[in-house]
């Protein structure tokens, strides 16, 4: 796919449960789209100066879910045409799938539950619920979020190397413009 052949009218939003590749796929994205691209745990992180997951234990976790959600519908309002990676929670709490959908083109990264404990146990991002979840709670958790996710626009298989998902990802929206047109 060559730069530039194709360019979103509005943000792409990539959602999916942790270990899915979010914030890989969106500098992937942003590089070959030339958009700038947006992670919003990070820029939690920044605006708060301070790790998610000390966020989670010294502010808890309605704090952070009321956060990561006036960052999303800020985000949203600005309707800047850009990647923005969300936190794997963001779509499953007031009703953000519903605004996601409504503001932007929603992708969600889809893996099956065995790649992702598999990933999430391989990565060393310390993150607040797999200190807090049993395995059982973390498979609960998946299955009860991938109904949210699977309301996306756009479902890809983010089981591959990621280059290849956003050439799927990029193929699938452009795909869609023409049929739309
Ligand atoms: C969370 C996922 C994390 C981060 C926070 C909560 C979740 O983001 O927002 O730790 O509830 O699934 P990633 O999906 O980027 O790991």
């Amino acid at each position: 796919m060559s730069k530039n052949k194709f360019i979103p009218e509005k943000p792409l939003i990539l959602l999916g449960f942790m270990g899915s590749g979010k914030s890989t796929l969106a500098k992937i994205l942003s590089a070959k789209l030339s958009l700038p691209c947006i992670d919003t745990d990070l820029e939690i992180e920044k605006r708060l100066d301070k790790k998610i997951v000390d966020i989670f234990t010294e502010n808890g976790e309605d704090f952070f879910r009321n956060y990561e959600n006036r960052l999303l519908v800020e985000l949203l309002q600005k309707n800047n045409v850009q990647i923005i990676a969300i936190g794997g929670g963001t779509p499953c709490y007031f009703n953000a799938m519903d605004l996601i959908n409504k503001k932007s083109l929603s992708v969600y990264l889809q893996l099956p539950y065995n790649v992702v404990k598999l990933r999430l146990k391989k990565n060393n991002n310390p993150r607040p619920l797999m200190q807090k979840l049993t395995e059982s709670e973390l498979e609960t958790l998946f299955l009860q979020r991938e109904k949210t996710y699977l309301q996306a626009q756009f479902i890809v298989n983010a089981n591959q190397l990621p280059e290849a998902t956003a050439d799927e990802i990029i193929s699938k929206i452009t795909a869609h413009k023409i049929d739309c047109a």
